[in-house]
């Protein structure tokens, strides 16, 4: 029997969470290998965060949320845009999810009529398409190139738009490629939406934080404050607060689209778990030097990678600006034969070789839109980083 309907047949599930699942299988079978898969911070949220938790669970009263998040969060989120962003929102502009993932399911649940194209520029978190899609949309990929450091150029925003565009999808800093966005960018994209009036922007800055070189974070809401009826700005607890587990995000934008998507919350997962919320709060309005201990922590892991990426010959690698991946262009080795004699036609088989090979898994390039790519999560220990760099080193090495 069949149970899918069109809609779950369209979609793939989750491929960095499919890798994760299968690298996981290995290990259990007694393999040795270096996962760098997911991108998730490998340490432990501050303790201030986790003691919220438990308290908000021994104090008791847990009833239903709020469907747009507890106020006290809103408020907390608040104070941090403000602080953060120097921008104003009001309580009724904030919605708190559980995680990113589900604002942008809600943003785009509430919004899209079937076919409504959504543009996104690739290389893409793995996600944005299929939720596009699962919620009738259409995405429509735009390339970005390395030669223009993976960026949506106005140019080429101009080129994607037509009458059936109703978001823009924009991600500084990037998953997968770390690239930043600076304010004479953003602004240069808000000018061609000017001429759009219909087109919203959904602007992920779940990485905001973690910055590895000096450019700086700009929010695209700072940067085109005339967008701001427009613009919904997702960010979240995961990355910069190592809270992947926790499962909580949050959005700010116009009142009425932020109404809209907490009904689709308030018809679906009615709320966030109220003491994930309660460790949200204490770690958005709490001591805010565990930020910048993890993003020290990524800087020398992404110089650790980029020292060593760097010598090894055939692949093409710029060290990022943010985030906490290291991409890498692998498209010179294609069409070489791996020891086993698998043929490296693609990015999944060269995934796939250095997988069961060498024992290092990585996501291909493919799944972000961008073939001849292998990305690295590097949120794992020097020592596993080193290890992955040294297989990576010897299966390049061993192709013939
Ligand atoms: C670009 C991007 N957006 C959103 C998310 C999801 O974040 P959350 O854990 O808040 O759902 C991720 C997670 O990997 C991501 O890389």
């Amino acid at each position: 029997m069949t149970f899918e309907n069109s809609r779950a047949a369209a979609v793939k599930s989750s491929p960095s969470m499919a890798v994760s699942m299968a690298a996981k299988r290995l290990i259990q079978e007694g393999r040795d290998i270096v996962d760098l898969s997911l991108g998730e911070p490998d340490f432990e949220p501050p303790a201030h965060v986790s003691d919220a938790a438990c308290a908000a669970i021994r104090a008791g009263g847990l009833r239903y949320g709020v469907p747009a998040g507890n106020e006290p969060l809103r408020r907390a989120i608040a104070a941090k845009f403000s602080r953060d962003n120097g921008l104003s929102f009001g309580l009724d502009e904030i919605v708190v999810g559980n995680g990113a993932k589900q604002l942008l399911f809600d943003a785009f649940l509430a919004t899209l009529e079937k076919g409504d194209e959504v543009v996104i520029p690739t290389p893409c978190w793995v996600s944005y398409g299929d939720i596009v899609t699962l919620n009738g949309g259409t995405p429509v990929y735009v390339e970005c190139p390395a030669a223009s450091g993976f960026k949506l150029t106005a140019a080429q925003l101009e080129a994607a738009i037509t009458p059936r565009t109703r978001w823009l999808m924009l991600n500084s800093p990037s998953n997968p490629t770390g690239a930043v966005m600076t304010r004479t960018e953003y602004e240069a994209l808000g000018a061609v939406l000017a001429k759009h009036p219909n087109i919203l922007v959904l602007s992920d800055e779940i990485y905001e934080h973690i910055l590895l070189a000096d450019q700086p974070f700009v929010s695209f809401g700072e940067a085109c404050p005339a967008l701001r009826e427009r613009t919904l700005i997702v960010n979240g607890v995961s990355k910069a607060y190592a809270m992947t587990g926790w499962r909580v995000g949050y959005a700010a934008g116009p009142k009425g689209l932020i109404a809209a998507m907490a009904k689709m919350q308030s018809q679906s997962v009615t709320s966030v778990s109220a003491p994930a919320q309660a460790a949200a709060l204490a770690a958005l309005d709490g001591d805010q030097s565990p930020v910048g201990e993890g993003v020290a922590l990524f800087r020398r892991r992404a110089a650790l990678v980029a020292n060593r990426l760097g010598t090894i010959p055939g692949i093409d690698f710029a060290p990022p600006p943010g985030a906490f991946y290291a991409f890498i262009g692998i498209s010179g080795l294609l069409g070489r034969r791996s020891p086993a004699g698998a043929q490296i036609v693609d990015d999944t088989a060269f995934a796939r070789v250095l997988l069961e090979e060498f024992g290092v898994s990585s996501i291909p390039g493919i799944a972000f839109g961008a073939p001849g790519h292998i990305r690295f999560s590097i949120a794992a220990s020097d020592a596993q980083l080193e290890k992955a760099c040294d297989r990576l080193e010897a299966m390049v090495r061993a192709l013939a």
